[in-house]
């Protein structure tokens, strides 16, 4: 089969990306223009835009530090494993949380356990775009005085309660790196409520350094051949020579640097449009979650109550790791490309002081061995939806 449907994509037209070239004239900000329509779009007082999320979380972090001296800040065992350079970055400490098999995120019961009087912040994720409660969070970060960044860099325009994730904190940040719902190849942002967190965020931010004169040659480029790559025949046809930019490496460091006026015009285009693909995403992402939802061989994510989640991706963990090497293999057969996030728990690829010999967070391991992500983005068509429901129902 020459089509292939990739793990990701956010359509991009190619005239969307001309605009960017406003840019190279004139003296606008269009940086400006886009954190104010992001902060709009989220109901938050203030957004900031960076090169990336990770550096978004080092700001927010950095900003934390004027008001406290705690050290540790709490993330899930299983998760993006480069979350915790933002936090070494800003000279505090990772604590990992046990992760949840009823959410594949940080099992908030299991909290308490790992908060004390040196917890500075917790970041609750919301894994694939699902938002959940965190209502005890938030209480317990008030009893305990330590502060939330809600990390949603999967689910931009997610609702929980009636609320935008992102907003329910005293921060929340999104990543705009390609395998996201909402991107410009690269880019983060960080949105708050508060006033005097934004003023150290504003100061911390001005000092990074602009996007250099390479990077501003080459964006257009890089942004036009992501939105090609990410449509299903060009991504069957040249699968070879795209599948070595699908892996991401363990990274030691990252480059903190401003957001670009080239990728915040791309940005505005694509805000004005988050909605209309969200809603696509929801309905081909229940349509495959209701059809799978009782299949005895899967754990799916549990949709909280009142929620509205945005499909980064599908995700499904397989009870047995032979079946989901054998399902993979079918659904490639049939021109449906999966994704493995996050190969392992944080602790196995970075060294965190964990003790190696007893596993520590057997949640995370079991997801992080048993759980791949479907596609569930615009350029899913319906026969490869049905394809995924038999491919399912055969095993
Ligand atoms: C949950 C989560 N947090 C943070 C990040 C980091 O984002 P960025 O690559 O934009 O720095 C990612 C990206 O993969 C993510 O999925």
């Amino acid at each position: 089969m020459l089509r292939k449907i990739p793990t990701t994509a956010v359509p991009l037209s190619i005239f969307e990306i001309l605009k960017g070239f406003k840019s190279y004239f004139g003296n606008k900000s269009y940086i400006e223009e886009f954190e104010q329509g992001f902060a709009n779009y989220m109901g938050a007082n203030h957004a900031f835009s960076f090169n990336k999320c990770t550096t978004s979380i080092y700001i927010f972090l950095k900003a934390l530090k004027k008001f406290s001296n705690r050290q540790e800040v709490v993330i899930p065992a299983y998760t993006v494993p480069t979350l915790v350079l933002p936090i070494r970055k800003a000279g505090l400490k990772p604590v990992l949380c046990e992760s949840s098999l009823d959410t594949f995120t940080m099992d908030f019961e299991r909290l308490p356990e790992v908060i004390n009087d040196n917890t500075l912040c917790v970041l609750p994720i919301y894994h694939f775009g699902f938002p959940y409660k965190i209502d005890t969070l938030l209480k317990l970060a008030k009893e305990k005085g330590f502060f939330v960044l809600e990390d949603a860099a999967q689910a931009p325009g997610a609702i929980s309660g009636g609320k935008k994730v992102g907003t329910l904190g005293d921060a929340g940040c999104f990543s705009l790196c390609r395998g996201k719902n909402f991107s410009t190849v690269n880019g983060g942002m960080l949105v708050t409520n508060s006033d005097k967190l934004a003023k150290i965020i504003r100061e911390e931010k001005d000092l990074l350094p602009k996007q250099d004169f390479s990077f501003k040659a080459k964006i257009p480029l890089i942004l036009t051949a992501y939105s090609l790559v990410t449509r299903p025949l060009i991504y069957g046809l040249f699968y070879k020579l795209i599948a070595p930019f699908k892996h991401t490496t363990v990274h030691d460091g990252f480059e903190s640097k401003q957001y670009s006026d080239f990728q915040a015009i791309i940005g505005m285009s694509l805000l004005k449009k988050l909605d209309v693909l969200n809603e696509i995403r929801l309905k081909k992402g229940m349509t495959l979650y209701n059809a799978l939802k009782n299949n005895k061989h899967l754990i799916l994510p549990k949709i909280a109550e009142n929620s509205t989640p945005v499909f980064n991706h599908l995700p499904v963990v397989f009870k047995e790791i032979n079946t989901m090497e054998k399902v993979q293999a079918m659904l490639w057969d049939r021109g449906i490309d999966t994704g493995r996030m996050y190969l392992k728990p944080v602790h196995h690829l970075y060294d965190l002081g964990y003790d190696m010999q007893t596993e520590l967070f057997p949640g995370a391991l079991y997801i992080a061995e048993r759980l791949i992500t479907l596609p569930s983005h615009p350029y899913l068509d319906d026969n490869s939806i049905d394809n995924i429901i038999n491919v399912f129902k055969s095993i």
